[in-house]
This record gives C-alpha cells, structure tokens and sequence, in this order.
C-alpha cells in the first residue's frame, strides 16, 4: 500500500565520525580503536596528506612552507569528507582553514558528528612531544603547544558539535564514550515561552548530569522508583563523582506516587536538608515519577532546577518534552500541576534495558500516533520493524539493530511532540494535534479505572478517530484499514468493548478537552495532516461498528446495524456516503429510502441537500452522495447501511 515506498535514492557517502582535536589528543589511536569497534573503516588525514605528497609533512613544510601544506590539506580533507563512510581524523591545525570549517559546518548541517577530542593538556603535550617530527612544536615545544591551544580551542569548539574529554580515561573506554557520543541523538526545545533545552537520546546519555547541572548546585535531590534503583544509582554514582551531595528519594510506584502526600514528604525532606533555590533535583524513572519530580522541583522555592531522566519509551517520546509536571488527586489524574521547563532532558537507552515489554509496547502507541500526525517516515520504520519491536526485549538490546531503530524512534517522536509544544506551551491550537486518539483513549481509561494503560487507549482511540475521520469525508479508507494493521502489528489493542456508546459519549463530552458544549477531536485529512474535528454529529461518532457499538449498542436493541461499506463511496473528489439522521427508532421512509437512485431527505437536511445537488444513487442500501467539503458537517455524512 501507499506507505510501502522506500527512502527515495541513496543518501551520500559521509564519515560517520570527523575527529579533531589538538596534536597528542589522541585522535590517531582513538579513531582506530572507534573504527575498529564499530567494524569501520578509518583514515588519518595526514597519512593520506603524505601518500598525496609523497614526502612526509615535516619535509613537506621544510621545503614548501606552511601555506602550501594547508592548500594540499585542505584539498586532500575536502575530498575525504565527500567520499568516504568511515571514521576520519583531522590534523590538529586543520579547523584552522576556513575552507575546511566551511565543509565540516555543511557535513554537521547533513547530521554529521564532528568530535573535539579533548585531552588533558598535559597529557596531550606529552604525547605530542614523544612523537617527535611535528613541524609545529619547533622551538620550545611546551609554550609552543600552549600558545596553539589557546588559539584553537575556541575555533575546535565552534565547529565541533560533539566535545569528549579523555581525562584519565583508558583509550579503550574513551573510544567506547565516543562511539555512544556519536551514536547519540540531540532534540533541541526552544519556542515561545520556553527556556530552551536539549534532550538528549543515547546510550550513556545520564553521563551528561553534571554538564547539565552546572556548576551552580550543591545538593541534588535524586528522586526515582524502586523498580529504576540500578539506573539511579549509576546517577547517584556520576553526581556523587561531580562532587554533588546527593539525597536519595525513593517514591511509590507509578501513579501511587503522584500524590500531594508523596510531594509533601519530600518538601519536608528538601526543607530538613536545607535545599536552597540553587540546589536541584533529578527525576529518573517512567512518566509519573518525571511527573511528580518535576512538580516537585517547580514549586519548591518557586522552582529549581530540574533535569529531566525518564526511563520509559512513554516517558521518553511524551512526558519528558512540553514541560507539563503534575499530580493527581482523588478526583482525577493530572489535576493539579504546572508547566515547567526542565534544564534538560537525557534519555539514557540503557534504562530501557530493564523495561518489560508490555510497558515498552504501550509507548509505541504514542510513537505511532507522532507518526499520524505529522511525521510518516515513523510509520515506515514501525512498519519495516514491528516483528522486532513487538519482540522487544530489554536485557537483549543494546548494540542491536533494534537499538538504533528506537533510537531514532524516539528522536523522531520527540521532534514532533517539540514542534507541537514550541509553538505553544499551553494546551492550544497546534498542540492539541498531539491529542489525536486521546479523546476516546481517555474515556476508556477512565471506563476501565485505569486498569488499561493510557498507550493502549491511545491506540483504540486513533482507529476510532480515524473512523471518524473517514465517516465525516476527510479520510480515505486505506487510511483507516492501514491504522488497524499497524497497530495490530505492533502488538496494540484496536477494539474495545467495555461499556456501551452512550458512557463513552457522555465521558467524551465530560473531558477536559471537550470545551464548552462542544465535542472536540483531532481528525486526520491523511497521514500527517490533522485537523479539528468540533462535534461531529453524535451520529457519526456513533456510527463505528468494531471499535465500539456494535455488539452493545445496537445490537442489543436489536434494531439495527451500522455496517460502514467502502464500496459505497464515489471516487469524486469529496465523496460522502450518507446516512440520513435517524432519532433510534426505527428507519421508516420518510427518512430514508434506499431503492431508488434518489435519496429523500428529512427535514433537517432538505436545504443542505438541495443546495450541494444530488443525491445520485443509491445501491445494496449504501447512498451515495456527492458534495462539497464545506457542507460536510451539516449533512450528518454518515455511510451505512440500516438493517431492521
Ligand atoms: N508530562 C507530560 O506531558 C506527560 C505526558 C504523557 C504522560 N504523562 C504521565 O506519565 C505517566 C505515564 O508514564 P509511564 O508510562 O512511564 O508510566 P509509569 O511511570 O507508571 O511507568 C510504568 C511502569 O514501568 C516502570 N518502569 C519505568 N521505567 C522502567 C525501567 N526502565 N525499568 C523497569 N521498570 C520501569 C515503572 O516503575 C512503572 O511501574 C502518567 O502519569 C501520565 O500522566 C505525562
Ligand atoms: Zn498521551
């Protein structure tokens, strides 16, 4: 089907990895031991400078001087970068030509990672000095090599995107950090009314804390669940090492530790162990303890900072961007909270290794839904993976393929949720497309006391809002059936049969997304484009057999069936099938008739009908209809069939 089709042409060859740094960082030996790692290929620029020149560079510069080295350099640099996939290392004073920082900003600019390898100065020096025949440390070598760090650390900086510091690293266990540092993905927030922040999607990403911490706090507050304990203790272990004071919080589970009771513990605790305004607190753990953690850090003192660790898919791709924090009450989830921009957000892989499968699949039904409304590429790796996805696995993982396919499934849903939330913090307009599937999703889970988790709900609600979608004339039926089989691919529910239509109706309306006496949903024109859809006729919301009403509703007044038939749509370009309004009693003829190629209207459409033209047949009791969009609402475009 249409969402089958491949990336489109080949993307084109680039290093996976650029290496710079000061001469003695050690970007030779590093490089080769990432690339061996990695089973890439790796080239030394220099090493390729001197095959070029036949000569080695120290003659080179001897009989040519400094100027005509550069010009082969970057020459030589430049075709690399176009030509080759593997890991390449530049030579020190390389960043220096201009040229070549202009190639390396467009390679970063096609996603390229270009590594400052950041050596202790002293032990860089040392190194570089034990190489001997480096044309630039001539004289006295150590003031030599100062003064040139000094010179090129900042233009380093500036055309790096990835900064790795080595000290007291072995080789081995840098070139480990500088693989995941490479393998990782970086989100950037920013919009109105937000700080901007990064999130920062990779295995090892917690390694992050202290960077993003900063400087400023004391004491970090380090608030998880029990079931995370090995995750918080590695943080535990990297703050401690930062040389942060660390007070270790362990809160109920899931939604038991959303409370005021549990907040208020932990005041008490921030004030005992006199936590000031720039102090901090961490929350690592799935979406409700980064819920109540970031609650937390916003009121206390009228807000710390927070960095953001969340441990779940669901936590990963929804909760951790948009800034929403909160708790429940006894009355209801999520009714008491705030919006609170954290400092940043590291979604470190390796706490997944520890998620069981069924709450990891639940998080693909808001990945799916990310890929619906705006990004269908998301679709395609779901599609091109599920038997792996379904199959997760958290122990096995990691260095799998698997890894870096959710890997970029959570970058990418990350993105779409950071577009919806950067143009507006507060639930408005654009944000609200990120409701798709949530209007029906949470009438379920509140039908179910929340035993059904909120990504499964999701998923019914999405099939039922493309229903919906499709019943009202916006989407094409492929579209529909194709949401049922992806999700069912990926292991998610996409029926439901817990009460009967008119609860679910009366819930919808009771939502908080529902404003005023309108019914609100998010619909979808096709793939990636949604729409508000604002009180579609209570019929139309009715009208969906597998997802809801079948079994209860209608057939227990044993009166009819709403059987929605694809074939009853015409190809034009704003098809309609129809079903006349109809109060629940029985059809009678006055308002339907579906034996002859004309439709009698009921009072209540007779204008509408009259103005879009025709009703012009109708067979095997499906009405086929052609009108305008624009008339779409008020015509009730119900297809069907009723069958006394
Ligand atoms: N702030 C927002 O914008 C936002 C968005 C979506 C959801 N939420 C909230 O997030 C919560 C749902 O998030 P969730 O699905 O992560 O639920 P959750 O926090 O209840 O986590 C689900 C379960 O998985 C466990 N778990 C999480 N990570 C684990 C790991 N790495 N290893 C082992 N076990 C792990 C948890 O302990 C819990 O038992 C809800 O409270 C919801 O309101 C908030
Ligand atoms: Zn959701």
């Amino acid at each position: 089907m249409a969402h089958n089709h491949r990336h489109a042409g080949k993307p084109r060859r680039q290093p996976q990895a650029v290496i710079i740094g000061m001469m003695g960082a050690g970007k030779t030996r590093l490089g080769k031991e990432m690339a061996q790692m990695r089973g890439l290929p790796f080239l030394d620029a220099d090493v390729e400078i001197e095959r070029e020149i036949g000569m080695s560079i120290p003659d080179y510069f001897a009989q040519y001087g400094e100027p005509a080295f550069r010009e082969v350099e970057r020459d030589v640099v430049c075709d690399i970068l176009d030509s080759f996939g593997g890991i390449f290392s530049l030579g020190g004073g390389a960043p220096m030509t201009k040229a070549i920082r202009r190639r390396l900003a467009q390679y970063v600019a096609r996603g390229g990672k270009v590594v400052y390898l950041k050596a202790d100065p002293h032990e860089a020096m040392e190194r570089a000095n034990r190489g001997g025949g480096r044309p630039m440390l001539t004289g006295d070598a150590e003031k030599r090599w100062m003064s040139l760090f000094r010179q090129r650390d900042p233009v380093y900086r500036q055309v790096a995107n990835l900064v790795v510091p080595t000290r007291g690293m072995t080789p081995k266990a840098a070139a480990k950090r500088m693989i995941e540092m490479v393998a990782e993905h970086t989100v950037h927030v920013d919009g109105r009314g937000i700080e901007p922040y990064d999130v920062r999607i990779g295995e090892g990403a917690l390694s992050h804390l202290p960077e993003v911490l900063g400087k400023q706090p004391v004491r970090v507050a380090l608030i998880h669940t029990q079931s995370v304990q090995r995750h918080s203790d590695r943080a535990r272990g990297l703050l401690r090492q930062a040389g942060y004071e660390v007070s270790d919080i362990v809160i109920p589970d899931a939604e038991a530790g959303k409370t005021i009771e549990v907040a208020n513990g932990i005041w008490q605790r921030l004030g005992t162990e006199g936590f000031t305004r720039s102090d901090a607190i961490v929350g690592i753990g799935g979406g409700a303890c980064t819920d109540l953690a970031g609650f937390v850090a916003a009121t206390w003192m009228r807000g710390i900072r927070y960095v953001n660790c969340p441990t779940s898919l669901l936590a990963m791709v929804d909760a951790s961007t948009g800034g929403k924090t909160g708790i429940n009450t006894p009355q209801g989830k999520n009714l008491v909270g705030s919006f609170y921009t954290p400092a940043g957000v590291l979604a470190d892989l390796r706490t997944l290794t520890t998620l069981p499968n069924d709450i990891f699949i639940e998080g693909l039904g808001e990945v799916a839904k990310s890929g619906f409304i705006m990004d269908p590429q998301i679709l395609r790796i779901l599609e091109d993976h599920a038997a792996e996805l379904r199959a997760f696995s958290g122990e096995t993982f990691l260095g799998t393929p698997l890894e870096d396919v959710v890997s970029e499934l959570i970058e990418r849903t990350v993105r779409v949720k950071a577009h919806h939330v950067s143009a507006d913090l507060r639930e408005a307009g654009l944000r609200e497309f990120l409701n798709y599937g949530h209007t029906f999703g949470h009438a379920i889970e509140q039908l179910e006391h929340f035993r059904w988790r909120h990504g499964n709900a999701v998923a019914v609600g999405m099939v039922y809002a493309a229903e919906l979608s499709s019943l009202t004339g916006h989407l094409d039926r492929d579209t529909v059936d194709y949401t049922r089989s992806l999700l069912t691919s990926l292991g998610l529910p996409t029926s439901w049969n817990g009460a009967g239509f008119d609860e679910v109706l009366a819930l919808m309306h009771r939502d908080k997304k529902a404003r005023g006496n309108t019914l609100r949903f998010v619909g979808l024109e096709q793939v990636g484009e949604p729409f508000h859809l604002n009180d579609p006729d209570s019929e139309a919301g009715r009208g969906r057999p597998s997802t809801v009403c079948r079994t209860r509703e209608w057939n227990r007044s044993g009166r009819c069936e709403v059987n929605i038939r694809p074939e009853c749509k015409v190809g034009a370009d704003h098809p309609y099938t129809l079903r006349p309004r109809y109060s629940g009693e029985q059809p009678t003829a006055t308002n339907w008739r579906d034996n002859g190629n004309e439709v009698t209207a009921d009072q209540g459409h007779g204008g509408q009908w009259a103005e879009s033209g025709a009703a012009r047949s109708a067979s095997a009791g499906c009405v086929r209809f052609a009108g305008s969009r624009g008339a779409a609402s008020t015509l009730h475009p119900v297809g069907g069939r009723i069958r006394p």
